[in-house]
């Protein structure tokens, strides 16, 4: 069983579209899950949700989907100074303001956890989660540098054991680390990556009795139309340069 993971594609339709292309592309893929944060940051969050409910691609709340769905105060992101906190602020009100009423609907239909079973759940076999965040809140970030402590105690929380895999997004940084047998995977970013790499990021992830393999992949889509929507719109500028730069 294959599976593509998307995650925080942040409106960002040219980079959605440029990595369902490239899954569309690939022999052998069972499904295709997003891993949350749909909205934000980028001119097209009506698409971006429609393009994913045309294309039956399940998936599971990021801290922007449920925060908008629910009109939260803020959108449970971090910034490190007060510019950041004044963008982030200002790409939260652009995004509550140009939701549809459709599109805010099916935010709020996203769950918060989904398991898969790649040997179909009548025998026994691994365990793939999906969330957004970590085990109890879709706006905590599971970075790199959190110790195999930390993400223990995350899998003893979810009940999953070694050969399973944890499966997560959030953090805009791709990563992977197998702690006590179990697979930890960070998928990266669609739409915003953090990593200093421009490119869409997703991942496949092959599970086979006893085994699962994680394959980190980019690809190049039309960052300039991006950037160029978003200099259009009333978006930050900044936000333009931030997808050229991948973050930088
Ligand atoms: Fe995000």
């Amino acid at each position: 069983m294959r599976y593509a993971l998307i995650s925080d594609i942040h409106a960002n339709l040219p980079a959605l579209e440029a990595v369902l292309s490239d899954i569309a592309g690939r022999d052998g893929i069972t499904a295709t899950y997003h891993l949350g944060d749909l909205v934000g940051y980028a001119p097209w969050p009506n698409e971006t949700v429609a393009l994913l409910k045309e294309r039956g691609i399940p998936g599971v709340a990021g801290n922007y989907d449920s925060a908008v769905a629910t009109d939260y105060k803020h959108c449970g992101c971090r910034y490190e100074d007060p510019r950041q906190e004044e963008l982030s602020h200002l790409s939260y009100a652009w995004t509550r303001a140009h939701v549809s009423a459709a599109t805010k609907h099916s935010l709020g239909e996203l769950p918060f956890r989904i398991t898969i079973r790649p040997e179909g759940g009548h025998a026994a076999g691994a365990e793939i989660t999906l969330v957004h965040g970590n085990q109890s809140l879709n706006t905590v970030y599971v970075t790199e540098d959190r110790s195999d402590a930390f993400l223990w105690k995350m899998d003893t929380a979810l009940g999953v054991n070694e050969g399973d895999a944890v499966c997560f997004g959030h953090t805009h940084k791709p990563w992977h680390r197998v702690v006590n047998g179990v697979h930890h995977v960070n998928t990266g970013s669609v739409g915003r990556p953090k990593d200093g790499d421009w490119r869409a990021g997703y991942v496949l992830l092959t599970a086979a009795p006893g085994t699962v393999e994680v394959e980190f992949v980019r690809i190049e889509y039309d960052v300039e139309r991006a950037a160029r929507a978003i200099v259009e719109s009333d978006l930050p500028d900044d936000f333009a340069d931030y997808l050229r730069t991948g973050g930088r």
